[in-house]
């Protein structure tokens, strides 16, 4: 492909923001629409070129959002459907682009269609949930668990079925068996995009279709004490059935009614099975989320063999993305260290693909310790001591060294960070060597090089502790030489080099010129512009 035909999302980092904890606006205490529209400069400097935000919606909030209750509206806790065109205008004026979050797989148990399917089994809208009759010993129809613990199947006394939730009661799946359903869901995704949204991040993409006959998902003999219970059984039938791609493709075809949409899935999958979400000819997700670097060890051997598994399984035209951190997993500076969150930064945007950013993470935040009593997260709150709590990586973003990091001038959410007068936008802007000016040099880098957008990935065979390779476009190639330990590390390639260290973990090295076998301290990490 000429570089002139790569599309903005092949080229640009996107952001992920989770509104309640961006900027909050009112002194609710909760992040909103019009904070995120004070921080578009912020952004746009830092070199972003589009915008994921988690659900927005009217919602109950039992799962903060994921449990919509109007898939058009705008819930009050963030603004008004005016503050969100503003803020669509405002992010387009800027050059940059706006991604929504679809959560297709299920609604919320207060969604008018939910309160309808529920009220009998006659109602015209039964079908679009899943409900069935009680099992032969009256107890639920199959073994199906819920993700956020115990079973999938809750009972409804009245019409005396259950129904299935794949996450909580407060969240019953959608029937996408239904043609009804599946034209209402697309009809939403229309009115979003006829307003100028740029594109769909789509939760739980592999979980939207059920098998039809409800077989039993088999144990997993991975399982063991002490895990959360949804792991104690294979979602063999449960989730990641063949039908999923028919609705995928439906969808891909409502973004292709209109010009240059993307279509992201959230999709946690081998990459075997990961990568058929690109679908028949790349007629599926243009964006299937890769989150190895979420899973793995931070080990280079394990993520060179990885980033080849992933490069050697993608579809022909099939574009890569990666992924380092998201509001459901452990930050990466808590994952790997505050040395090593440097390389993996170095990492996330020098690899051939579409890098995701969650927000905090270009400054260092870590996850915070939350308190019992504070703890807000359902995985957390349905299963004490086994379902993990994500309330740690969602605390408030960290502005300045004011109250509260300058998130809120009320009582924040969640409990910020005790080193936020340190780690915070303010104080790392100009700062030689923090991680934020860290991230603004790969970015600006990133957007000037064609080589580093959609150049090729070359690997580079070298010592076992380092992570190296080369990307290259026409005449122009970059070296990255990463060392993954806390020790030095020989770095004696097989090839002759020669080249300029343009940005580094460590800034004292950026400007060095570099040749051929070197020594690599602790912890280091290269981006050198080759001769
Ligand atoms: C995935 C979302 O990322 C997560 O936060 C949510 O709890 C589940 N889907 C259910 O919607
Ligand atoms: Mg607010």
């Amino acid at each position: 492909m000429n570089y002139k035909e790569y599309l903005w999302w092949h080229k640009g980092t996107v952001y992920q923001i989770y509104p309640r904890s961006y900027k909050d606006s009112d002194g609710d205490g909760v992040g909103d629409l019009r904070g995120i529209i004070e921080k578009l400069d912020y952004l746009k400097d830092l070199g972003i070129d589009a915008v994921w935000i988690s659900p927005i919606y009217p919602s109950p909030m039992a799962d903060f959002g994921y449990d919509v209750s109007d898939y058009t509206g705008i819930h009050p806790l963030f603004g008004e459907m005016k503050d969100f065109d503003e803020l669509l205008r405002e992010v387009h004026q800027r050059e940059m682009k706006l991604i929504l979050d679809l959560v297709p797989n299920h609604s919320s148990n207060k969604h008018p269609w939910f309160l309808e399917s529920k009220s009998s089994k006659n109602n015209h809208k039964r079908d679009w949930y899943i409900w069935k009759d009680p099992g032969k010993d009256g107890g639920p129809p199959n073994n199906w668990l819920s993700v956020f613990g115990g079973s999938g199947w809750e009972y409804d006394e009245e019409t005396e079925q259950y129904y299935y939730h794949a996450f909580l009661k407060e969240q019953p799946d959608l029937n996408w068996r239904n043609p009804d359903l599946q034209q209402a869901m697309l009809a939403i995704m229309r009115y979003w995009l006829k307003k100028g949204v740029d594109g769909f991040r789509v939760d739980v993409m592999w979980h939207m279709i059920k098998d039809e006959q409800l077989r039993d998902d088999p144990p997993n003999p991975d399982y063991k004490e002490g895990m959360n219970s949804y792991s104690k059984l294979l979602p063999a039938y449960s989730t990641d059935q063949d039908e999923v791609h028919d609705i995928v493709h439906k969808m891909r075809k409502v973004i292709d009614e209109y010009d240059e949409r993307l279509l992201i899935g959230e999709i946690y999958l081998p990459i075997s099975k990961l990568v058929s979400y690109y679908g028949e000819d790349n007629q599926g997700a243009h964006l299937p989320f890769n989150f190895q670097l979420l899973q793995l060890p931070w080990n280079a051997a394990r993520i060179k063999a990885t980033i080849d598994e992933y490069e050697g399984a993608l579809p022909e035209n099939g574009w890569p993305n990666w992924v380092l951190g998201n509001h459901d997993n452990s930050r990466i500076a808590s994952r790997v260290g505050k040395e090593q969150a440097k390389n993996a930064a170095i990492l996330l945007l020098t690899l051939r693909g579409t890098p995701t950013i969650y927000y905090g993470d270009e400054l260092g935040m870590q996850d915070v310790d939350i308190p019992k009593e504070k703890i807000q997260d359902p995985q957390a709150l349905n299963e004490p001591g086994v379902g993990r709590s994500r309330d740690p990586e969602r605390t408030p973003m960290q502005w300045d060294a004011t109250k509260h990091a300058g998130f809120t001038k009320g009582e924040p959410w969640l409990p910020l960070m005790g080193n936020y007068k340190e780690i915070n936008v303010k104080k790392e802007w100009d700062q030689p060597g923090s991680m934020l000016q860290l991230h603004r040099k790969l970015l600006k880098i990133r957007a000037q090089e064609p080589a580093l957008q959609v150049g090729s990935y070359v690997p580079v065979l070298s010592e076992e502790e380092i992570l190296s390779y080369i990307r290259k476009y026409e005449k122009q190639q970059f070296l990255i030489v990463l060392n993954l330990t806390d020790s030095e590390v020989n770095f004696a390639p097989d090839f002759e080099w020669k080249g300029t260290v343009e940005v580094s973990s460590h800034e004292e090295f950026e400007g060095k010129e570099m040749s051929d076998k070197i020594n690599l301290p602790a912890n280091l990490g290269l981006l050198i512009k080759l001769k």
